[in-house]
């Protein structure tokens, strides 16, 4: 089993407030581990500190064996670790095949040079195609966003990290929002993404999808880890019980 992600007393504060808290979790490579807490319980911030949109206040973060501290969010994402929002991010005025297109790309300042000299053919098609046919959207990627249902605008938010080819990809709440027929739908697509090279850290609250996908589940509660093990551990552990999975419908 390779390591992948190795987070190491991961800490993140805005001012007093510590929203991570000494977080240490691992994934491994073909690994769906997820992360589940209640609100505010600092999922988001440890997604942000991981892909360098915050500065984490302590710990560190390898990821394939390379430390990922102190890089910016592009370079993050050009070692293969890439995030999806919590909101859905697209740009309303390009169509989903536009939106893909944009993600793909991600021109370096090399690559601009050489474009500028020999113009090359679009970059990313291949991983364009893949994206759009995991994500079920090839009927609709001459459709501008507002034309999709909420789920396929999900999905085309997962479809973008997919197209820049990720080693891990860090999920914000893809499944909010999404009826029963679309998260069972969802998790079949998550399921077959470590056998395409993907790797994913899934944030939900949709417990029938976290338990139903994730090998492994780490559960936060004000920032620190309080339970960390399979589905079934964790649907029996009783600090997660009484800390999160009380209320929610947790049938297996
Ligand atoms: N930009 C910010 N400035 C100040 N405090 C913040 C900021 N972002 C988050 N927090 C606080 O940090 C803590 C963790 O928030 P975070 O959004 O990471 O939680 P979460 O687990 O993602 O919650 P949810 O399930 O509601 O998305 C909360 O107390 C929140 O109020
Ligand atoms: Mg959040």
């Amino acid at each position: 089993m390779t390591r992948l992600l190795d987070v190491n007393d991961l800490r993140v504060s805005y001012g007093a407030v510590v929203a991570v808290n000494d977080v240490s979790l691992t994934i491994d490579e073909g690994e769906i581990v997820g992360l589940i807490g209640p609100n505010g319980a600092g999922k988001s911030s440890f997604i942000d500190a991981l892909t360098g949109a915050i500065r984490n206040r302590g710990g560190n973060v390898q990821f394939e064996g390379r430390t990922l501290d102190r890089l910016a969010p592009h370079a993050v994402a050009r070692r293969g670790l890439l995030r999806t929002f919590q909101s859905v991010e697209l740009f309303d005025d390009l169509t989903i095949l536009e939106n893909l297109q944009v993600a793909a790309e991600q021109p370096t300042f090399l690559s601009m040079l050489r474009d500028l000299v020999v113009p090359s053919k679009p970059k990313g098609v291949d991983d364009i195609a893949w994206a759009s046919s995991l994500c079920d959207l090839d009927d609709v990627l001459d459709r501008f966003p507002q034309e999709l249902s909420h789920g396929q605008r999900k999905l085309a938010g997962v479809a973008r990290a997919l197209a820049k080819r990720p080693r891990l990809v860090l999920m914000d709440e893809p499944a909010a929002g999404l009826d029963t027929d679309e998260s069972i739908a969802f998790g079949e697509r998550l399921r077959s993404l470590p056998g395409h090279g993907v790797s994913v850290l899934l944030v939900d609250h949709d417990m029938e999808l976290v338990l139903g996908v994730c090998d492994r589940i780490f559960v936060l509660d004000f920032g620190s880890v309080i339970g960390v093990g399979t589905p079934d551990e964790i649907r029996n552990d009783e600090r997660v019980i009484e800390a999160y999975l009380g209320g929610h419908d947790v049938e297996a």
